[in-house]
């Protein structure tokens, strides 16, 4: 049978078992996919176990979509140019270092028919799935991406080495088109941005990247606005159907039964 895991740090709320396991069954595949709670210090220990094929691959979720980057053998352009990898596996005797976040974000862009073509865009957050989203974004030739994060230093980080990137302070709100909260604020349910609403104007897209709850106070609130909303339920869904395609060479099916199991949760 073969292995495959999610490791991060919290890893309780990952959906990612359930599924790549549902999509095992569906598929006929004699296969399990389980969550670990790892430390640093752990991953050389599982990077080992794929070497010798006791693991076939391997989700990578905070904190350490960056830190895994010195334990692979090969990073794929995707995973250069993010350099963040959630996606690991072994060819030809090596380690491949992946991501599926850019495309799984992308994707759910295209699955609510937006367009950010000249658009403006504005990133709260500077986390772990912030360089996937600006790669995203960069190919969709948004007029621009500005990024506001509680600690600006590490926005500043993000800056460097995407340059084109604009900073405005934690609290401002600048014009924009459509806001992605990246932040992990909304987690937990009673959790809130504190954005002041009144000055953000009409008709602007609310994004969440996180889908579970569903719907935070971040997009409860736009909707009380009137803005469009979306959570980051379809960004979960593609970045797993990615990796779920390239371990076992098989497209899963998203249909609305994959798209009511990760709403159940
Ligand atoms: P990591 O930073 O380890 O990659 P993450 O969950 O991907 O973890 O990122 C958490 C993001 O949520 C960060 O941008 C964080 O801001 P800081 O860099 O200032 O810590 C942001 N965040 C978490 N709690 C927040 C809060 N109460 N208000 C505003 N931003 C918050």
């Amino acid at each position: 049978m073969k292995k495959f895991l999610v490791i991060g740090n919290p890893i309780q709320h990952s959906l990612s078992p359930k599924l790549h396991n549902y999509w095992f069954k569906k598929n006929n595949i004699d296969a399990i996919y389980e969550k670990k709670l790892i430390d640093e210090k752990d991953i050389n220990g599982i990077i080992s176990e794929i070497r010798k094929n006791e693991i076939q691959g391997i989700n990578i979720t905070v904190p350490f979509k960056k830190t895994i980057l010195k334990f692979v053998d090969v990073l794929s352009d995707e995973a250069k140019e993010s350099q963040s990898v959630n996606t690991l596996y072994k060819s030809d005797d090596k380690i491949i270092g992946h991501n599926t976040d850019i495309s799984g974000f992308e994707l759910s862009l295209r699955n609510i028919k937006y367009n950010v073509n000249k658009k403006k865009v504005l990133i709260l957050g500077a986390g772990g799935v912030v360089p996937s989203i600006v790669v995203a974004l960069k190919k969709m030739e948004p007029l621009k991406v500005i990024l506001s994060n509680r600690t600006q230093a590490k926005a500043e980080k993000i800056k460097e080495t995407f340059k084109e990137v604009e900073i405005v302070k934690w609290g401002e709100i600048p014009d924009f088109d459509l806001i992605i909260n990246a932040t992990s604020v909304g987690l937990k349910n009673n959790d809130d941005l504190n954005l002041d609403y009144e000055k953000i104007g009409k008709n602007k897209y609310f994004y969440d990247v996180i889908y579970n709850p569903k719907e935070t106070n971040f997009l409860k609130k736009g909707k009380i606005y009137g803005h469009a909303t979306t959570n980051g339920k379809m960004m979960f869904i593609y970045q797993a159907h990615q990796s779920f395609t390239i371990w076992h060479k098989i497209m899963p099916k998203i249909d609305n039964d994959v798209i009511k199991l990760i709403d159940n949760d």
